[in-house]
């Protein structure tokens, strides 16, 4: 196997929603770690070539199965191994669930959840083959608590826990690890690229603003995505990943620890003061 160039052997690694936000800030924390890092995104600049990171992009879009197992193939064709995959690409709605269309709660899980399957099945065989390898899956705090307004995507971060709990038991045995990282607020792209189903006239319509405007402005003042970089690499260089972590500021993660020691109304309540429900 070839070196790193810092006496360690060489790591292929492959980041999914590598074009912005965490997966960006990920890709780049891993090159600097001596890993050869493949990122991804829907259109990337330059495909096939290597940024000035070393990063090398190829086109993925987790909607669609062909262009998620194409491109896995492609790095797995370049460096005959694939090492870690951490999966990041991922959206968000936001809307009441009676004013949400059907159409984006079905985009919403087959990007988020699927999606993740998708990228997950396609690294595999391959770390399966190899007998070793890593898997980063970026949940998110909205996983293990349901955010109001947000009820698909938080589903679709909850189904990713079942999915890593589930998984890790089956890959264990392949040599393969599973971690779901769950980050709390952090200021990357995805407030403005988060679709919003906030019909005029509706019924939910004044609760609905008045909460996403918190959650925005909680997300715009989050952490820097290169604090859940360096959680990610730390994790990646344990030799046993943990189930879960979260990242993020410090009164979420305590917030997560409080949902699992005190009684569910009072937790509800807590919520039900912070958006003014
Ligand atoms: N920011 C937060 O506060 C926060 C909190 C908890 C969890 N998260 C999770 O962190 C992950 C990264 O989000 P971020 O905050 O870094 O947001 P971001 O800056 O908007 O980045 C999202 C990434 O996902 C990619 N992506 C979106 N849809 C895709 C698709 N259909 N196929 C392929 N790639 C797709 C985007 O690439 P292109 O647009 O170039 O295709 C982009 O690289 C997401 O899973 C998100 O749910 C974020």
């Amino acid at each position: 196997m070839e070196s790193n160039g810092k006496g360690g052997k060489l790591q292929v690694a492959l980041v999914t929603g590598a074009t912005s936000g965490i997966g960006k800030a990920v890709a780049i924390e891993l090159a600097s770690r001596g890993y050869r890092v493949y990122g991804t995104g829907r259109n990337p600049s330059q495909p096939g070539k290597a940024d000035e990171h070393g990063i090398v992009f190829y086109p993925m879009d987790v909607l669609s199965e062909t262009s998620v197992y194409e491109t896995v193939k492609c790095v797995i064709a370049n460096e005959q191994r694939l090492d870690v995959l951490v999966a990041c690409a991922g959206m968000g709605i936001a809307g009441s669930v009676e004013d949400t269309a059907m159409s984006d709660a079905d985009l919403q899980m087959r990007t988020n959840f699927l999606g993740t399957v998708l990228a997950v099945k396609g690294c595999l065989p391959q770390m399966r083959q190899q007998k070793q390898g890593k898997i980063v899956i970026i949940g998110s705090l909205a996983g293990r608590i349901g955010m109001p307004f947000q009820a698909f995507y938080s589903s679709s971060k909850f189904a990713l826990e079942g999915f890593v709990e589930s998984l890790r038991h089956e890959v264990k045995p392949f040599g393969i690890d599973v971690c779901i990282v769950e980050p709390g607020d952090f200021s990357t792209g995805f407030t403005a690229a988060r679709k919003k189903s906030g019909t005029m006239g509706s019924p939910y319509s004044e609760a609905f603003q008045r909460t996403i405007s918190i959650q925005e402005h909680d997300e715009m003042h989050g952490s820097d995505p290169q604090v859940a970089a360096r959680a990610v690499a730390g994790i990646l260089e344990k030799k046993k990943m943990p189930l879960r972590i979260v990242v993020g500021p410090v009164f979420q993660k305590f917030a997560a620890g409080l949902k699992r020691v005190i009684p569910a109304k009072w937790f509800e309540l807590l919520y039900k003061l912070y958006y003014r429900l």
